[in-house]
């Protein structure tokens, strides 16, 4: 078996992407069909099924939950031929299952693999987030600060208004304070319904117009995200949220010792990284796809933090044969 430092990344970055595609191809047929679980096994099963036909000793460190809960890609699960290197794997099928159903923007497939011992082993439990995109001072902004003082921050770092900020948040009951401390400062808020992994890439992605995220949302997606902006650049801030002890219970399940912890985007994933995401539905990073008579064109975004370079892949796959 080849060692942690063997991560044959580039080698491997073209399977990823094929794993991705698999996973949104096999989501098509139930966009905007109303039916959340069907859209979300059909991405599980066709991404499983690629990716044990990649040549990895993978483990699946952030997948669909603990043994006990998913039978496929459960945390921990072996995945690949077990025929080289050692890597940890990163997935979430269907980032945006409602999104999906529902026909609304920025439903993804994504997925990263590291180096074996390089990823978090983030538990199933609320994260709270911070993200900016690059070109930014370290620290310009924290978890210590107020979502008021953080805009305040941004803006002078970015040398413009609080007004000419748009902080990119997930609307949901939680976020309510925040929401309106955000808007006192004039700055401009773009609530997602879900699929907060594509809400931190935005801050990474100019035209998208957001500048930075916040908020909580699933840890495990937190390490996806933090995957991403290592290879874009850019920083981001967790801090894990616990509603009850069961959850601090799975935490330590997981290895987690300080519960107070803030983890960066480089404690989150500690070593090189290969990122894939495919568009499912249409959205602002990636189109989603596109179904004609006998086609299906999917676009991928495959990255790799190395060497911080970006690709953007159309696939067309033609579906009668
Ligand atoms: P699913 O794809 O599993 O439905 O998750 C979507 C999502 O919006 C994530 O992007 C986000 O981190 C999380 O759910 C937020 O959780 P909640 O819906 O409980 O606020």
């Amino acid at each position: 078996m080849a060692k942690a430092s063997e991560f044959h990344d580039r080698m491997l970055s073209l399977g990823l992407a094929r794993v991705s595609e698999a996973a949104a191809l096999a989501s098509a047929g139930l966009i905007g069909r109303g039916d959340e679980k069907a859209a979300d096994q059909a991405a599980v099963n066709a991404m499983r099924e690629q990716l044990n036909l990649l040549d990895i000793a993978g483990v699946v460190v952030i997948g669909e939950g603990e043994r006990d809960e998913a039978p496929m890609l459960f945390i921990g699960e072996e995945v690949g031929t077990g025929n080289g290197p050692a890597v940890d794997i990163a997935l979430d099928p269907l980032e945006g299952t409602t999104l999906t159903a529902k026909d609304m923007p920025n439903a993804l497939t994504v997925i990263a693999m590291g180096p074996r011992g390089s990823m978090l082993h983030a538990p199933d439990t609320y994260m709270d987030k911070l993200a900016i995109g690059p070109g930014l001072k370290p620290g310009t902004v924290t978890l210590a600060m107020s979502p008021s003082e953080r805009v305040s921050a941004l803006a002078a770092a970015k040398g413009c208004s609080t007004e000419d900020i748009t902080v990119c948040v997930l609307d949901r009951p939680r976020h309510e304070e925040m929401i309106a401390e955000i808007r006192s400062t004039g700055a401009a808020i773009r609530l997602i319904t879900d699929g907060d992994v594509a809400g931190v890439m935005h801050c990474a992605e100019p035209t998208t117009g957001i500048d930075m995220y916040m908020g909580q949302g699933g840890a495990p997606e937190g390490v996806l995200a933090a995957a991403a902006l290592k290879c874009m650049g850019g920083q981001m801030f967790g801090k894990l949220v616990f509603r009850n002890d069961d959850e601090k219970a799975r935490a330590a399940k997981a290895g987690i010792t300080n519960f107070d912890r803030v983890y960066t985007r480089d404690d989150m994933v500690t070593g090189d990284v290969i990122f894939a995401a495919t568009g499912v539905t249409d959205g602002s990073i990636l189109h989603g796809i596109k179904r004609d008579p006998g086609l299906l064109t999917a676009e991928t975004i495959l990255m790799r933090s190395k060497t911080g370079s970006v690709r953007r892949m159309t696939y067309q796959h033609p579906t009668g044969k």
